[in-house]
């Protein structure tokens, strides 16, 4: 099953970047910064629809209209723990964010998303609600963590996640198939224990080093 509003970013520098995060060898602050410059571009998709209006404004030649961004400012959410990774890449480009954080475990055996952490800032509605978590595996944390957002109001959500398995794709189609996806892949599956294959690994312990 795929999803009405999933983006593949299927572009070189995003995929080559992809390659070398998903290589086994490549070492923790590499990890880290490919994260961060993925993040950024992936970003860039997610923020497509922001609303312009023009104002004028004096260039060294001339005056013009100029568009420039309006509206709230856009929010981040991340889900931890894993989704302080893609953060700060969304902040380079967004400066004027807003942060939130959701947070989840899951259970090893259920595989189910446990709440213990919630943070969000005020006025949801009518803003871009970036929610940011690289790994889109089950589906059941992002499905977990767009409730949260949609109870606190939030009307217009985006999922940023680096990798996405079809179940969690799917789970998402069912669920919400209101939230855009933004990812730079859809891998093959999930094994036995809920890790996307071929993947990366655990994005937690890559990204803070407690492999
Ligand atoms: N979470 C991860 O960090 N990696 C996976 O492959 C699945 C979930």
């Amino acid at each position: 099953m795929t999803h009405p509003k999933l983006t593949l970013v299927d572009h070189p520098l995003v995929q080559h970047k992809l390659s070398l995060m998903r290589d086994a060898r490549t070492p923790g602050p590499d990890f880290r910064r490919l994260l961060r410059e993925i993040s950024l571009l992936l970003t860039y998709e997610a923020a497509r629809d922001l609303t312009l209006k023009t104002q004028t404004i004096t260039t060294p030649l001339t005056e013009m209209e100029a568009p420039m961004l309006a509206g709230a400012d856009p929010v981040v959410v991340s889900i931890l723990r894993a989704g302080n990774g893609l953060l700060d890449g969304v902040l380079d480009v967004i400066p004027t964010a807003k942060v939130g954080f959701v947070g989840l475990y899951r259970n090893e055996e259920t595989l189910r998303p446990v709440q213990y952490y919630c943070k969000l800032p005020p006025e949801l509605s009518g803003r871009l609600v970036i929610a940011v978590d690289p790994m889109l595996a089950t589906g059941n944390s992002s499905a977990a963590a767009v409730d949260l957002l949609k109870e606190a109001g939030a009307t217009d959500i985006c999922l940023i996640c680096l990798l996405a398995a079809p179940e969690g794709v799917a789970c998402m189609a069912r669920e919400h198939p209101d939230v855009r996806i933004v990812t730079a892949s859809v891998d093959s599956h999930l094994n036995e224990k809920g890790y996307i294959v071929p993947g990366l690994g655990d994005a937690g312990d890559r990204i803070f080093g407690t492999v």
